[in-house]
């Protein structure tokens, strides 16, 4: 039977609801191998799955855990996810910014996978914050504070946590079938009553072109739909990292300075298209009343305010951000304009500084990150400053000047 349903899939046939709970549900049990597993992703990986399939896949995740109840939560929750990236720090951004306007935010994120940050380890750079809370701990914060912050519980969708753990050291995380149905279980499973996707797409994200992203988008509203909750999709470059710093503490220092409006470029422009549609979704008003009320959240401090009480409630203690004080500066040896910034590489190196995991029981290093000081359109003579390690030890650097294209 394992074999016979390897073989169907590998010739690119379509698996019925009972070969896909066989097999998936014997893997969670334990009775299907990891190689068993890994041959039929890969399978699944190269000859795709039909939507039949992929709306079945996605259930049998969802069914694997528990399903979460907000429904006694006053008003309409949207919940966000991105496909990861590197810099993404929108998350600590646009629940505060949203959360000030009256919308409800229940938002429970990840760590860090491969080279992309994830928004859990982030935010524990601040001492104190506590990230792992009971649903009725979550239930009444959102209560009192309008906004919640937390780890994904591990009965959140846990085929998933297993899948995908095997897909990351098998080569078969970038399928688009397996990526919706991962995202749409965790979204469906987590109660959300509107859900919207930051899908990334470009040299640092699993998604590496538009035609992709567009099946992606499609295919993950088709789910959503199918479960009856609306779903809106924005695509976003990831070829470059977003915003100006990578690392977990610096991540929050700079999410910290947009929402006191000191800063501008792309982090701003895309954490103010997602805030606005999460509101619109939610207060169910156009993008540009959405947009309107969002500029005020941010211009009248109302967000900072919002993200400062979260910290609170939560036992952060805002005062203990910090970064290494142990600097390396990257000069440039050569003069030119900014044209392309690697964020795979940017993503990876912050792996090795520390910020990071190279495996999955490493702990990460909050301190350590990178500081991009040139952006790209920026002038640049020799000798300039192209960037700012923050390390805890010494390594060779010498090949990061190459991670900046000038023209
Ligand atoms: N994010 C997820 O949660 N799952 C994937 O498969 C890819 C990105």
């Amino acid at each position: 039977m394992i074999v016979d349903i390897i073989t169907k899939k590998k010739e690119g046939k379509i698996l019925s609801r009972q070969e896909l709970e066989y097999f998936f549900n014997g893997y969670l049990n334990g009775e299907i191998e990891d190689y068993q597993m890994s041959s039929l992703l890969m399978a699944i990986c190269l000859k795709g799955m039909a939507d039949k399939e992929i709306f079945e896949l996605t259930d049998i995740y969802i069914k694997s855990g528990e399903i979460l109840d907000f429904s006694k939560v006053e008003g309409v929750k949207v919940d966000k996810h991105s496909t990861g990236g590197v810099g993404d720090k929108t998350t600590l951004i646009i629940a505060p910014i949203v959360a000030s306007l009256g919308i409800p935010v229940v938002k429970m994120s990840g760590r860090g996978l491969g080279f992309t940050g994830g928004t859990i380890d982030k935010i524990e750079s601040i001492e104190g914050f506590q990230t792992n809370r009971s649903m009725g701990a979550i239930k009444e914060q959102v209560k009192e504070i309008g906004i919640s912050l937390s780890s994904q519980t591990s009965k959140l969708a846990p085929m998933d946590k297993k899948i995908y753990a095997l897909r990351d050291v098998t080569g078969t995380v970038e399928s688009i079938p397996l990526i919706a149905a991962s995202i749409m279980s965790k979204k469906i499973a987590s109660g959300a009553d509107k859900i919207l996707i930051d899908i990334k797409v470009g040299k640092g994200a699993l998604i590496k072109n538009q035609k992709d992203a567009k099946k992606l988008k499609d295919l993950m509203t088709r789910i959503g739909n199918h479960y009856g909750r609306e779903v809106r999709c924005i695509i976003s470059d990831m070829n470059m990292p977003l915003g100006s710093c990578i690392g977990n503490a610096l991540e929050v220092l700079e999410a910290i300075d947009i929402l006191k409006g000191k800063e501008k470029g792309d982090l701003l422009n895309l954490c103010m298209d997602l805030a606005s549609e999460m509101v619109s979704m939610s207060k169910n008003i156009g993008k540009k009343k959405a947009v309107k009320l969002v500029k005020e959240a941010i211009v009248s401090k109302k967000a900072y305010y919002k993200f400062l009480e979260l910290v609170k409630y939560q036992n952060g203690d805002i005062s203990s951000l910090k970064v290494s004080d142990k600097k390396i500066e990257v000069k440039s040896s050569k003069s030119g304009v900014v044209k392309s910034i690697n964020a795979l590489k940017f993503g990876e190196l912050s792996v090795r500084l520390g910020a990071g995991r190279q495996h999955e029981d490493d702990k990460v290093n909050h301190e350590v990150g990178i500081k991009l000081n040139k952006l790209v359109g920026d002038k640049v003579k020799v000798g300039d400053t192209l960037c700012t390690l923050f390390v805890k030890k010494e390594d060779d650097f010498s090949k990061i000047e190459a991670y900046y294209t000038l023209a």
